[in-house]
Parts: C-alpha cells; sequence; structure tokens
C-alpha cells in the first residue's frame, strides 16, 4: 500500500500520525545480483562487469526508493519513516544516508535472521544484530527506529540491549511472511498474510515487560485491528501503534475510527490526553507484576482476575 503514494493522503486525512514506508529490502537485491550473476557466468563477463552490475542493481533499487521518499514528503505533511530489512551491515550505511538526505523523517530498521542455521548459535546471531543497528546509528542524523522480531532466546535481555544503543524507537514485533503446505497438492504456499486481534497477545505482554523500563518509544505492531487494541496498547505502555492488516481489511478509514473510539474512550472517563492512559496496565503499575510472566494455565488464574491499579 506504501510502494506508491496513492494512498498516502488518504491515510493522512483519515488521522494517521505518521506513515512507515514499505521496506527496501536487502534480500531482493542479493536475490536480484545473484540472478545477474548467473547470466553474467553464462556469458564469461570478467570481474569488472560483475562489479558493475552490482553497482547498477544497487542502485537502481536505491534510486527508486528515494523517489518513493521525495514522492511521499511532496504528497503529506506528517512524518515519512522510509524502512529498511537487513541482513548483514554491508552496504547499508551508504543506503541509509542516501535515504537521509532524500528527506526521510526517521529510519526504520526493520532487521530480521531467521536463526534456522545449526552453526550460528544465539551469540553469534545476536552479535550480528547489534552490529547492524551499531554501524546504522553511526552513520545516521535522523531518529533510528528498530523493528525488532520476538524470535531471540533471550528477548527481554535483548529489548533491553537494543534500547541502550542510541535508538529513538522499538516496534514490537514484525510479523513475518509464513510457509503453508497445501495437502491435496502437497505444495508449499503462503500461509494467511494478515493477523487476527488475537495476535496481539505476545506484543501485549512484552510492551507491558519492557515499557517504563527502557529509555526509548515504543510502538506496538501485529494483531491491533480496532480501538480495542489500540487502547490496550497504550494502557500496556506503547507511544504508537503501527497497522498493517486491518488497513488492507477495512481499507484507510479504520484509522479514523480507530482514533474516535479511543476519543471516546478518554471521554467517558473524562480524560483529556491519551499520556493520562499510558501505561497505566504495565508490569510497574499493575498490583501484581508477576501477571505479565505467567505462563502456565494454572487453576489459580481461573480463580483470581487481576484489576490494574
Ligand atoms: C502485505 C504486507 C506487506 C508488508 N510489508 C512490510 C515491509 O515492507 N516492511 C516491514 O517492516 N513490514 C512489513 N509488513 C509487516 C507489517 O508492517 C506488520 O509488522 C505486520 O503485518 C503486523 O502488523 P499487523 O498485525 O497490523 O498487520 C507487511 C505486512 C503485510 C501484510
Amino acid at each position: 500500500m506504501t510502494n506508491s503514494v496513492k494512498h498516502l493522503k488518504e491515510f493522512e486525512e483519515n488521522g494517521a500520525g505518521a506513515i512507515v514506508l514499505k521496506s527496501i529490502f536487502e534480500e531482493e537485491i542479493v536475490f536480484e545480483y545473484n540472478k545477474y550473476m548467473t547470466e553474467a557466468t553464462k556469458y564469461g563477463y570478467d570481474d569488472e562487469n560483475l562489479d558493475y552490475f552490482d553497482y547498477k542493481i544497487k542502485q537502481d533499487n536505491i534510486n527508486s526508493y528515494i523517489k518513493l521518499i521525495k514522492d511521499a514528503k511532496q504528497t503529506v505533511n506528517i512524518p515519512v519513516i522510509a524502512s529498511v530489512n537487513c541482513i548483514s551491515s554491508y552496504e547499508w550505511v551508504y543506503f541509509t544516508k542516501k535515504i537521509e538526505e532524500a528527506g526521510a523523517d526517521a529510519l526504520e530498521l526493520n532487521v530480521f535472521i531467521l536463526p534456522s542455521d545449526y552453526e550460528k548459535d544465539s551469540k553469534e546471531i545476536e552479535a550480528n544484530y547489534l552490529k547492524i543497528i551499531e554501524e546504522v546509528r553511526k552513520n545516521t542524523r535522523i531518529p533510528l527506529i528498530v523493528k525488532m522480531s520476538s524470535y531471540f532466546t533471550a528477548l527481554g535481555n535483548m529489548i533491553h540491549k537494543i534500547s541502550k544503543m542510541g535508538i529513538d524507537g522499538l516496534v514490537l514485533f514484525n510479523r513475518f511472511f509464513s510457509p503453508d503446505i497445501n495437502i491435496e497438492t502437497q505444495k508449499i504456499t503462503s500461509a494467511p498474510i494478515y493477523s487476527s486481534p488475537a495476535d496481539i497477545r505476545l506484543p501485549l505482554r512484552w510492551i507491558a515487560i519492557s515499557s517504563g523500563k527502557v529509555n526509548c518509544s515504543i510502538a506496538a505492531s501485529t494483531g491491533v485491528h480496532d480501538g480495542e487494541g489500540l487502547i490496550k496498547m497504550m494502557l500496556a505502555g506503547a507511544d504508537a501503534v503501527e497497522i498493517a492488516s486491518t488497513i488492507y481489511k477495512n481499507g484507510a478509514k479504520q484509522i479514523s475510527k480507530m482514533n474516535e473510539e479511543l476519543h471516546s474512550y478518554l471521554d467517558k472517563r473524562d480524560l483529556e490526553s491519551v499520556q493520562q492512559i499510558k501505561g497505566l496496565a504495565n508490569q510497574l503499575n499493575i498490583k501484581n507484576p508477576a501477571a505479565f510472566e505467567r505462563v502456565q494455565f494454572m487453576k489459580y488464574f481461573s480463580d483470581n482476575q487481576d484489576d490494574i491499579v
């Protein structure tokens, strides 16, 4: 939806606070390069030619992304956040500089490495994440947001570590494409690409645990589909929510609907600002902080309901 500026004005008119553009994907560039490499090897191109292909592919990709940022900035007045997906720190310093020059208001780093390599332990994988973030932070002057996944052995520790790297915001959590299997054709298919409101629980728990303990902003992502989801995330301590699936399903008007639901929730309680509800139900503010760390379905839970304040 953010691949062209067509929808951006509509998002702004419906009350979006900011727009995160689709990511520019390192993997896509590498894939395209490998395709050229196969062709080039067939025709016996030398190293100089291959270097040229490498340069040209990267230039073309980055140039079309730069154009998207510039067009977006001309279309809307709300902040435009560029997003890069990277799996290595190679090249990204150059790309992020270009993104900054194009006028992006902030950069969201969408880093994800599926921990499927049997040879790599969690220390090595985590060190790679930290290196990417460190490199980009060193070389970026605009606000930097890190969009995390929940695929970490010591998730709390990683959230804390990343939040201390001089970044401005964290997004908890990204949701990924998942493969499925069609039992009739016995072929690999795509699992549903949209989230459902039930998916809110994982980020809700971790935002409630982390907010108030990290010194950067937190945005919630995954499963926020309506005003109720938005309010829950604010109560858990989120500073913002990022929404995707619900816009695909319900259109841009869902943004204004969610904002209205939030306003009427505040009005009903004679509150003037979201600041008055933010974090009310996070781990620091509830009577029983262990509530967010419970994981087993013991009888105890059905007998004891926690109220939040
Ligand atoms: C069609 C589609 C495209 C997406 N493209 C990107 C992307 O380019 N970069 C990114 O960081 N996340 C991307 N996402 C993930 C969303 O930003 C979001 O993290 C995820 O969908 C969970 O939020 P939701 O429950 O509101 O959909 C995409 C999601 C969908 C459904």
